[in-house]
């Protein structure tokens, strides 16, 4: 099939490189010229395990083609997959203007029947807005092309995203229209084999299904993270919490590790998103607005624990914390809405020095950084470590926020001798409280 992508972020390009991989001549537009010359020379722009070697196999097939020109692009494709960004507007709804430019250009050029299907995360109704902006434009060019809009989002994670659409566990279809559907169902059929993961629905409940997964998933995190705080008033283990109830098959093992609260580009965004769809119908969504609070407040979690541990704000200044990892997870350098950004904001603004290390987001954290507090204050008080050794070098104590593989096994008895205060904050629960303790370290975990 020949398929366009509009749009070469995350998603789009995850999408692209891995419908041109089953064999399908796929062109990503993007109107950033810089990322298309970046992806025309073989390079990528974004950290995501396994992409890489799809992208460049594809590219130098011929399957994957990278242009700024929404003309060819539009000419190309049978299906049209609108994958531009939907950043969240200042009240929390999702800006949809990117989107709606995108169907306008679809619109004013196609000259035959296609298929557009919407791959962002979008409210309820969008694709009622863009089928109506893509007919409008019809209309003045006095045209009437058959065309259908659906409803396919995405459920890609970071990190894992080449393998999520690889062998996904769902392919979500919301479509009114049989022959999209079964477009759809042909496009799929390379990652839907053996059995039928394909659940078709009508447009409506396939945007809502996005938002509620994601919802829902957010939800089970900040209860997690709140029985933590309990659990650890009370002298219980939220990890023995977690495993035991983990193991009734309604609750499910998944999304119930407590932590530094979630980040990323889509969790945060999507919360909010669906509380002000929500309202803006009349209706009120009071559990994930609570959700929403509880994770902004446990992202204060490490910092109030290391206040705690030097006997309060006042006495960090002048103190050096070393930090391992900065992505808002592992496997990505996406640093969207990370927990840690919150905690060097708090330490900076305690007087702090912080040595910081993380496998491959130090320049993404560096420029946001830079951005943030100047070049003075980032060179006197930031410093981006080489190896986790090298952030833990004559630091006081350490706090562990992104649970990087690489830090799973440190060997605590080099550290117990590098930190001056003898203290590890770990913000992921990767330690065993007892194996730290007895390296001479004092143990700060999450609910336990
Ligand atoms: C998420 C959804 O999982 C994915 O289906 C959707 O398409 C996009 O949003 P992603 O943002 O990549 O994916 O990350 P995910 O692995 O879901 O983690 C989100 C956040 O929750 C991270 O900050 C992570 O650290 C946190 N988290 C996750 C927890 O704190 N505890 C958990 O048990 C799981």
């Amino acid at each position: 099939m020949k398929i366009t992508v509009i749009g070469t972020g995350y998603v789009g390009l995850v999408s692209g490189a891995c419908f041109a991989d089953s064999g399908n001549t796929v062109l990503c537009l993007d109107l950033d010229a810089r990322k298309i010359d970046m992806l025309n020379s073989g390079g990528i722009p974004i950290h995501e395990p396994g992409l890489e070697t799809v992208v460049q196999r594809n590219h130098a097939a011929g399957r994957l083609i990278f242009s700024t020109s929404y003309d060819k692009a539009i000419d190309h494709g049978d299906v049209i997959f609108i994958a531009v960004g939907t950043p969240p507007d200042e009240d929390g709804s999702a800006d949809l203007s990117h989107v709606l430019a995108a169907a306008r250009s679809i619109g004013e050029r196609i000259t035959r029947p296609v298929v557009v299907v919407d791959k962002s995360t979008v409210p309820v109704g969008t694709a009622d807005a863009v089928r109506a902006t893509i007919a409008d434009e019809l209309r003045k060019r006095e045209l009437n092309i058959a065309f259908h809009v659906v409803s396919n989002p995405e459920f890609l994670k970071e990190g894992a995203a080449v393998d999520d659409f690889m062998r996904p566990d769902r392919i979500i279809v919301g479509s009114d229209d049989p022959s999209a559907t079964s477009v759809m169902r042909q496009l799929y059929k390379p990652f839907n084999r053996n059995h039928d993961r394909l659940i078709e629905m009508d447009v409506r409940s396939a945007e809502l299904t996005k938002y509620a997964a994601n919802a829902m998933l957010a939800t089970r995190i900040s209860f997690m993270n709140e029985l933590a705080n309990v659990a650890e008033a009370l002298g219980a283990d939220i990890e023995a919490v977690r495993y035991g109830i983990g193991s009734d098959p309604r609750i499910g093992p998944h999304f119930l590790y407590a932590g530094v609260g979630y980040g990323g580009s889509c969790f945060p965004k999507d919360v909010k998103a669906l509380v002000k769809i929500a309202n803006d119908n009349g209706k009120s969504l009071r559990v994930l607005e609570a959700v929403e609070a509880a994770n902004d407040l446990q992202k204060n979690v490490l910092f109030s624990k290391i206040c705690r541990h030097f006997g309060g704000a006042e006495r960090l200044k002048g103190t050096t914390i070393a930090l391992w990892g900065l992505s808002f997870k592992p496997n990505t350098d996406d640093m969207r809405e990370a927990p840690s950004l919150v905690l060097i904001r708090q330490l900076l603004a305690a007087g702090c020095r912080i040595q910081a290390y993380d496998p491959v987001a130090i320049s993404e954290a560096q420029r946001i950084l830079l951005k943030e507090f100047g070049e003075q204050q980032c060179s006197e008080m930031l410093k981006f470590a080489d190896s986790p050794w090298d952030a833990v070098q004559g630091a006081a104590v350490l706090a562990l926020v992104t649970e990087w593989r690489e830090f799973r096994a440190p060997d605590l008895h080099r550290l117990a001798a590098l930190l001056s205060q003898k203290a590890v904050f770990d913000g992921r629960n990767l330690y065993d409280r007892k194996d730290v303790e007895a390296a001479g370290l004092a143990y700060y975990g999450i609910g336990r």
